[in-house]
């Protein structure tokens, strides 16, 4: 970005996690690898464990060789980048220890960035560290990864914390869907073409689909999701993100505070589910055992060592109470150990008001926006088959195919948290969600939990590589309308 100062120096908390071995230290080097980090930045790591820069150095070596592409591993690159990592072991709990950070940090002049990449629980006792250190000055950003918070209080407990120390233009606030590059091309797709926008409405739109399906399971994070289910981990999140992008007016511009303007109104838009409506309105599972990719997996109960009342697979269908989409579904799915993994916007227009065609059938028009794994963008149009149509016109759906990887097969795909880390180390807060529209988010899936819990709703079982219990399709097909798999 021009017109925006670098930061010096990232300080990077739960360096020794899963998170930073997996995504932010393989990031960081995609960035470094093109030349895109500033001569000078230093990283440092810190958790609790005690290592000395060597050992972190070596850490990162190796979850570079997991987790980065063999060719792309340039020798005198990874050196260089290994180069500029530091560690202080900081147990965020003991005060004292945050005072080993600033001489590590070195001058801020040109501005830090905190990355906090540890558990919420753990903010506030680091962020009072920090600022006995004195590492909250006006050149300083936080960036926090979710989970914020669990429900709307203590996501606005979190928030208040953060914000006595860092004002709102200072947080960069996570969601890593915001940096795929097919959730930022909707923007592109709805705003750069004029083709789409006139329909993109409850004149010209029947119902919206938003499916994000995975085949993993637990990964391992017994104590985590166990908490959370799939309507904290994944819909309060990725997928009102994604639905806000699909719904939003357009921006005045494309900055931070439009998009994220536009956003929110479509957040605060949300008919809230109740008690009343959430029985037939969404519908929650749980895998059993059951067959992925043709093995054997066990089901979460087994996965988790115990009982447990959590939902690994949400449904539902939510409405955006506004003039734009009066009366249009959209229908919100996402789970674990579902048959395969797949993201995908699928948009369902009107048919034709009137067919010409006489008995033959003319579907209606769809467009498949698919964000993983392949990002690619397909409208499903209706087209006259070949032929001298001695028994009549025959007609077939046939795709018009936007192949992003082909037509951009020479663009390397970043992963989403390279483009984030880029923001944040430059300063450009646009992909990164602002506390209204956290609260927001908050607020509409809290009222669901709430719906849940007064209709005592347990989920329903469904084998792994399912798509999902059987009261899944009912949900929509009571609408006349079917999942597009
Ligand atoms: C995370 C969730 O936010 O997103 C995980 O906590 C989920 O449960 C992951 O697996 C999905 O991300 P992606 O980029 O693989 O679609």
């Amino acid at each position: 970005m021009s017109g925006v100062t670098p930061v010096s120096a990232i300080l990077l908390f739960g360096a020794t996690g899963d998170l930073a071995q997996r995504m932010l230290l393989p990031s960081l080097y995609g960035l470094d690898e093109s030349d895109l980090l500033p001569d000078d930045l230093v990283i440092i790591g810190t958790a609790r464990n005690p290592l000395n820069d060597t050992a972190f150095q070596a850490a990162a070596r190796t979850a570079l060789e997991h987790h980065v592409a063999a060719e792309r591993l340039i020798p005198e690159r990874v050196a260089r980048f290994l180069q500029r990592l530091r560690y202080v072991a900081v147990d965020v709990t003991d005060p004292g220890q945050f005072q080993h950070l600033p001489r590590a940090v070195g001058e801020t002049g040109r501005g830090l960035a905190i990355f906090l990449s540890t558990a919420p629980s753990l903010f506030g006792v680091t962020i009072a560290g920090l600022a006995a250190a004195g590492l909250t000055g006006a050149e300083v950003r936080l960036a926090l990864e979710k989970p914020l918070g669990d429900d709307l209080a203590s996501s606005r407990m979190i928030n208040d914390l953060v914000a006595d120390l860092f004002p709102e233009p200072r947080i960069f606030r996570i969601d890593h869907y915001l940096g795929k590059e097919t959730v930022q091309n909707l923007l592109a797709l709805r705003f750069a073409n004029i083709l789409f926008e006139p329909m993109w409405n409850a004149g010209g739109v029947d119902h919206i689909q938003i499916t994000v399906s995975e085949t993993v399971g637990l990964e391992g994070r017994v104590g985590f999701y166990d908490r959370a289910g799939a309507l904290r981990d994944m819909v309060q999140n990725h997928m009102l993100q994604l639905l806000a992008l699909v719904a939003m007016e357009p921006p005045s511009s494309f900055n931070a505070t439009s998009v994220r303007d536009d956003k929110v109104k479509v957040l605060r838009s949300l008919r809230r589910l109740d008690a009343a409506t959430v029985p037939t309105h969404t519908v929650i599972g749980q895998y059993q055992t059951g067959a992925i990719a043709g093995g054997l997996v066990p089901g979460y109960r087994d996965e988790l060592g115990g009982p447990s009342e959590t939902e690994t697979f949400v449904a539902l269908k939510a409405h955006v109470d506004n003039w734009r989409w009066k009366g249009v579904p959209f229908y919100l799915r996402t789970g674990k150990r579902l048959p395969t993994r797949h993201s995908e916007i699928f948009i369902q227009f009107k048919p034709v008001p009137h067919s010409i065609f006489h008995g033959v059938a003319v579907e209606a028009n769809k467009l498949v926006i698919r964000l993983q794994p392949q990002e690619n963008i397909r409208l499903l149009m209706m087209s006259k088959q070949p032929g001298l149509d001695r028994d009549g016109i025959r007609l077939q759906e046939v795709p018009l195919d936007l192949g992003l990887t082909n037509v951009f097969a020479e663009t390397r795909r970043r992963i989403a948290y390279e483009r984030l880390l880029l923001d944040l180390i430059e300063g450009d807060p646009t992909l990164f969600v602002r506390r209204d529209e956290v609260e927001a988010q908050w607020d509409w899936i809290d009222a669901i939990r709430a719906g849940w819990r007064a209709n005592s709703m347990a989920p329903k079982p469904y084998a792994a590589g399912t798509w999902g219990p059987s009261a899944a399709i009912g949900l929509t097909e009571r609408d006349g309308v079917s999942w597009h798999d």
